[in-house]
């Protein structure tokens, strides 16, 4: 039986993509640490769409999660031929206002699990006659984000590292795609303590989740390597790429309340 395993998958994004491949009719196996809402989402894809739904309540900050994550899988017989790295979140305002451990922990959610999960699941992928990986990046990926410095930079490398993966499993089995949101209608807000006016900006060009996901697995199964979801977050993403550096840095920090 082929399983797709979704990391973040008890709300937002993450919930919605699983929703998403269980329409298409894959059993889903779903992380993240709340087990009382992953138990729900499981059960509500079980009775909605009649495919097979197992859940691991799982903290992807601590060293080690992706082995045992591997071993859970392997213990259960789960062969997983879709892996959606989804789970990650922010911090905004000044760079100076978390702690190390803070940031260390987020690090190791949108950069080292993601990182760990691809490294292991690989040899299996490999194997298998067709397999896909799916990164969650972000359109801040495509500059630099004063505010939510440290939140961009990690999702910069998680564009980077998906497309060199892309090219380098190019004569495999396995396609890497790597998706970027814009402002979507989840709890990333209240995870990155976002303040009222960026809100409001945010909230301007909200996408939904479902429709999120909607894109991004149409671009997983068309073997995309990039995908920027909505015009709008297209359109940004080619603005700051025109524009001087400093000039969208500027704009940016004004929108985060850095300046
Ligand atoms: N919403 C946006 O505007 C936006 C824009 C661009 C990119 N993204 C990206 O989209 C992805 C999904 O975010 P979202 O918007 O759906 O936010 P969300 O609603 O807050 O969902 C985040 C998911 O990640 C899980 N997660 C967080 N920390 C975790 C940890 N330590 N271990 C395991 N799971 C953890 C959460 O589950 P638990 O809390 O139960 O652990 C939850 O399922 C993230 O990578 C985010 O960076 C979001």
């Amino acid at each position: 039986m082929a399983y797709a395993l979704v990391t973040g998958a008890s709300k937002g994004i993450g919930r919605a993509i699983a929703v998403e491949l269980a329409k298409k009719k894959y059993d889903v196996l779903l992380v993240a640490r709340s087990e009382d809402l992953l138990q729900e989402v499981a059960a509500g894809i079980r009775a909605q769409y009649g495919v097979q739904a197992d859940h691991f309540a799982l903290d992807l900050s601590v060293v080690g999660a992706s082995e045992q994550l591997l071993q859970w899988c392997d213990k259960n017989n789960y062969t997983v031929e879709v892996l959606v790295n989804n789970a990650g979140y922010g911090l905004s305002g000044r760079f100076e206002n978390y702690t190390l451990e803070e940031y260390t922990a987020m690090m190791q959610v949108n950069m080292n699990a993601l990182t760990s999960l691809c490294y292991v699941f690989l040899p299996r992928l490999k194997k298998l006659p067709q397999a896909y990986i799916l990164n969650i990046a972000s359109s801040t990926a495509y500059q630099a984000v004063p505010g939510l410095a440290l939140y961009a930079a990690s999702k910069a490398f998680v564009l980077s590292f998906s497309r060199s993966l892309t090219y380098e499993l190019r004569k495999t089995t396995v396609s890497v795609t790597c998706s970027s949101p814009g402002a979507t209608d989840t709890d990333f807000v209240n995870r990155a303590n976002m303040q009222k006016k960026t809100l409001k900006v945010a909230e301007r060009f909200n996408m939904t989740p479902e429709a999120v996901a909607k894109i991004t697995i149409k671009a997983l199964f068309n073997k995309r390597t990039e995908v920027i979801t909505g015009g709008i977050n297209k359109f940004g993403a080619f603005l700051s790429w025109l524009m001087p550096k400093k000039f969208t840095e500027h704009m940016i920090a004004g929108i985060y309340q850095v300046r």
